[in-house]
């Protein structure tokens, strides 16, 4: 590998990984990239109007093709979509070449960051918000734990002191995996 390793964070909507991941990569060098604000470059739509026009298979079609081309290339910082470890080749791309860092919360932590759930089209369709959250979170628990080489829990951090903790993971454990 020529350049630097890749730092991918993974998680739940609401976890921070764009938040985290902006400040972050200033810190590590690293290029900041966020899929799903690429996704809406490279379409020229929102992630809701992606959903409601052509439906959530298309959308991680898009998705995976998105993190194919991201997965050939070394330096980002790249903050994923909630989604991107329901497809286990993606899983395996990441896996290559970043480290895969799960910033895992609980469901009212979530909540509070998310705030309005308009642009989280699952979240945004949903009779009651608040358990579809818990429910796609027990749903998904096991892919995230799986996808990722470590984890950080930001329920009692701030943003400030989750940043410096990603820092210190990477620096220690990218060179490793
Ligand atoms: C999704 C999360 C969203 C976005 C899309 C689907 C998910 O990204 O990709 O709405 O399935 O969890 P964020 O995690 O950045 O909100």
């Amino acid at each position: 590998m020529s350049g630097k390793r890749n730092l991918a964070l993974i998680g739940f909507m609401g976890s921070g990984k764009t938040t985290i991941g902006r400040l972050a990569s200033r810190r590590l060098d690293l290029q900041f990239l966020d899929t799903d604000v690429l996704l809406e470059e490279r379409y020229g739509m929102s992630v809701r109007e992606m959903f409601s026009a052509n439906g959530e298979t298309e959308f991680r079609r898009l998705e995976k093709l998105l993190i194919d081309d991201l997965c050939s290339r070394t330096g980002l910082l790249i903050a994923t979509g909630g989604g991107v470890v329901l497809n286990q080749e993606n899983v395996s791309n990441l896996r290559k070449n970043s480290l895969v860092l799960l910033l895992q919360a609980e469901p009212h932590t979530l909540i509070s960051r998310i705030g309005s759930v308009d642009s989280r089209p699952l979240l945004a369709t949903a009779s009651n918000p608040v358990e579809r959250l818990s429910q796609l979170l027990l749903e998904r628990g096991e892919a995230y734990r799986q996808a990722a080489h470590c984890k950080i829990n930001s329920d009692l951090l701030d943003a400030d002191e989750t940043v410096e903790r990603v820092v210190t993971l990477y620096n220690t454990i990218a060179g490793e995996i």
